[in-house]
């Protein structure tokens, strides 16, 4: 679709919901719903920033997530691993920076952390985008991370208690990127289930049907065209609604 004319989001986060479902519709495994998850992500995200958003949040797991059978969980911290070093080769030739949000640290597998160390070394310089991947992320996991390292620096004396702000803050986040505008989450599930809570404050949300594999770069412009119809007000009123 040709998106002349339309507001851009800067900031698209998406929770990649539906891949064990769309695989068990279709007498799969749930491992193979999630590889095809892979596979629509590799094409989406390319569409996305080709259509100049500046930065894609995904929801790759969650803290929550390795409750999941032991099973589940090795194929997916196993697919990360295979996978990443392909995908962020892939994007970064896009001149994407890739970021990673999330606790590096057990149980995330030391070859996955040492490979996220790896690629944000690896991308660093790249300007056009930035593809920010959750992984061992929790919402509030990030605020309360971000309150002890401010606790810190102003237990050293390093940061005065007047100085924070809202701005501030997102400082100390797991990376300090813009305020989301747009949030998809596939499947129709209607939850934000912890997901990047602080940057989510004003963002349109947007719930589709579809299984994150079949969420198709088609189904990306029906959210645009959604956004489109949005009317953002930030907590003000708009012009009409003064008159009253
Ligand atoms: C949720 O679907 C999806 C996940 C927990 C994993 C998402 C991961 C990917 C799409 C691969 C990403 C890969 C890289 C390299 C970044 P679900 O299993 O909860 O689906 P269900 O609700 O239908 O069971």
């Amino acid at each position: 679709m040709d998106y002349t004319g339309l507001k851009i989001p800067t900031h698209v986060a998406i929770i990649m919901d539906g891949n064990g479902r769309w695989a068990l519709e279709r007498g799969k495994k749930r491992s193979e719903g999630h590889l095809a998850g892979y596979e629509n992500l590799k094409t989406l995200s390319e569409y996305i920033f080709q259509k100049g958003i500046k930065v894609l949040s995904i929801y790759a797991f969650s803290t929550e997530n390795f409750k999941r059978p032991k099973a589940e969980v090795d194929f997916l911290m196993n697919l990360f691993v295979e996978k990443m070093k392909e995908y962020s080769d892939y994007i970064a030739k896009r001149d994407i920076k890739v970021l990673f949000s999330g606790k590096r640290s057990e149980p995330i597998p030391k070859k996955a952390i040492e490979l996220m160390n790896e690629i944000e070394r690896n991308t660093e310089k790249n300007s056009s985008g930035i593809l920010n991947v959750c992984i061992n992320y929790g919402g509030r996991l990030e605020i309360v991370e971000a309150v002890k390292n401010i606790s810190l620096l102003v237990r050293e004396e390093k940061l005065k208690i007047e100085s924070i702000t809202e701005d501030s803050f997102s400082h100390y986040l797991f990376q300090d990127l813009p305020d989301i505008d747009l949030l998809i989450r596939t499947s129709g599930e209607v939850r934000v289930s912890n997901f990047m809570l602080y940057q989510l404050s004003y963002a349109e949300m947007y719930f589709p049907k579809a299984y994150f594999p079949s969420f198709s770069t088609d189904e990306f412009d029906k959210a645009i065209l959604t956004y489109n119809k949005r009317n953002r007000r930030f907590g003000g009123i708009d012009y009409e609604s003064k008159n009253h």
